[in-house]
């Protein structure tokens, strides 16, 4: 003889009696798909607040629904994850015959309508906030994180060689994101700051070299920069030579200098060798020294800056 509750009524019967209403039935075809404040319930049922609320609660009650607090208002749902496989079964075959009723049609018609009212909303806050949003963004995140966020973009795999690479500021911005820097300058004064800045990246190898002769093996880098290096070069051509001998077939290389001007007094002040490049003669020593797919782009100046514009030069090694 198959054993019998003797307390209470089989669970079955519970839940039969939650569902044996249009109404609740209703509500858990729309909680079944979306997450709906009472009043979004009510203006879809069109049903006054108490009645729905009523509803929400015999629901809740029977662990049907859960609410979510966000802000001011609760969001209900319908809680699958709490509910018996006998009642999931039991809902299977509700939804079936209630779904198709002109009432339930009639209600995902007006769901549909609450939801795009929220879609305009969301879009009504960033239309209408679209000048304070640069205000926002930087009063939340600082006005430069992107550019500390970017060099995610580099294959996490990377050997980089930032070439001339001074007090080390693009190989502190690159080594979270690449598997290895390689920082090679010639002066011993700015390797120590280098070495100071850099000493939480365990990733960064600092060797002190000259770029006409780079202290580093054939084809040993994916990627290499020069950062506002190349106008001291009295020869930039043979130093983009060397380059190309140190990075790999297909690897890239990422120029940042000025673009041409008339400031000749930086001559004397800072040992410039050239005033700048023009787009032609970058392309054409980049080409000859091993270099293809060369993409040149000015650089939208920074409001605080004093100095000429700037110039990034992307390019494949051949
Ligand atoms: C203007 S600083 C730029 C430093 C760094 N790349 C940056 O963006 O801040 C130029 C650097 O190139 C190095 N440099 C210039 N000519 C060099 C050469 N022939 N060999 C090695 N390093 C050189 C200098 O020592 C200096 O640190």
């Amino acid at each position: 003889m198959p054993a019998i509750r003797a307390s209470a009524s089989p669970a079955i019967l519970d839940h039969l009696s939650a569902l044996a209403d249009t109404t609740r039935s209703r509500i858990l075809l729309l909680l079944d798909r979306h997450e709906l404040t009472v009043t979004e319930l009510c203006g879809i049922l069109q049903l006054p607040q108490s009645t729905v609320s009523r509803h929400l609660k015999a629901l809740a009650d029977s662990a049907w629904i859960a609410a979510r607090a966000e802000g001011t208002s609760n969001l209900y749902a319908m809680s699958r994850d709490g509910l018996d496989p006998a009642a999931r079964r039991l809902w299977s075959l509700v939804r079936e015959q209630v779904g198709p009723t002109p009432a339930a049609l009639q209600d995902q018609r007006r769901v549909q309508s609450v939801m795009a009212e929220r879609r305009s909303k969301s879009q009504e806050f960033f239309s209408s906030s679209a000048g304070q949003w640069d205000r926002l963004r930087d009063e939340m995140f600082g006005e430069r994180f992107h550019l500390g966020a970017l060099p995610a973009f580099a294959d996490p795999a990377w050997t980089v060689g930032d070439l001339g690479c001074g007090t080390g500021q693009a190989s502190a911005a690159l080594a979270p994101f690449v598997a290895h820097v390689i920082a090679v300058d010639g002066s011993a004064a700015m390797l120590q700051a280098a070495k100071k800045r850099l000493s939480v990246f365990a990733n960064i190898e600092l060797r002190r070299g000259e770029l006409e002769a780079l202290p580093i093996d054939d084809a040993r880098l994916d990627a290499a920069t020069l950062m506002l290096v190349l106008h001291h070069l009295p020869d930039p051509e043979s130093v983009l030579a060397e380059v190309a001998r140190v990075v790999k077939p297909g690897g890239r290389l990422l120029v940042v200098d000025m673009l041409p001007h008339d400031r000749e007094s930086y001559r004397q002040q800072m040992g410039h060798v050239w005033l700048g490049f023009s787009e032609d003669h970058l392309r054409r020593i980049l080409r000859e020294s091993g270099f293809d797919d060369v993409r040149i782009v000015p650089l939208s100046p920074d409001a605080r800056s004093k100095g000429p514009g700037l110039f990034v030069a992307t390019a494949k090694r051949r």
